[in-house]
């Protein structure tokens, strides 16, 4: 059986991970350099292809049976909610794919199409920080019902 404090207490571990690696990216992203753009486009590159590699397997065991079906078990009309989030999971992960086949496309004297790239990559964390706050806010929720009740 799956101790609900266990969820909780995983989940704001992974969070927490993420929202640092979210934000070490991020400093990267704001601060494209002018010239010899060489070291920081290959350091970028390798950070992103690391960060989307940690994020699929963050929804991935978030599906796994590591929070989202939980949910659905203690509260079964919280299973639109959890769709809504498992579509998520699935563009933001398409998303990933396309940003990092951009930045494996992109040179590093292509400075438009750098801006753009490092743009998505910011507008990506945006949704992301909003996806895992509604999650945050559901396993809070759902948590903070009495151990015994179900819908
Ligand atoms: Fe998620
Ligand atoms: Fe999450």
């Amino acid at each position: 059986m799956v101790v609900k404090t266990d969820i909780a207490e995983w989940i704001r571990r992974e969070h927490r991970s993420i929202r640092e690696l979210s934000d070490a990216l991020l400093g990267e992203v704001r601060l494209i350099p002018r010239f010899n753009r060489d070291g920081w486009l290959d350091a970028l590159r390798h950070r992103f292809s690391r960060f989307r590699v940690h994020l699929q397997n963050h929804f991935e065991a978030e599906e796994d049976g590591g929070f989202l079906e939980p949910v659905v078990e203690c509260r079964p009309t919280l299973s639109p909610e959890v769709e809504h989030l498992r579509r998520e999971h699935s563009e933001m992960s398409r998303w990933l794919d396309q940003i990092l086949d951009e930045l494996r496309s992109v040179g590093p004297d292509d400075e438009l199409l750098l801006e753009d790239a490092c743009h998505r990559i910011e507008r990506l964390l945006s949704a992301l920080k909003h996806h895992e706050d509604h999650e945050n806010l559901l396993v809070t929720f759902v948590f903070s019902q009495d151990m015994g009740e179900k819908d």
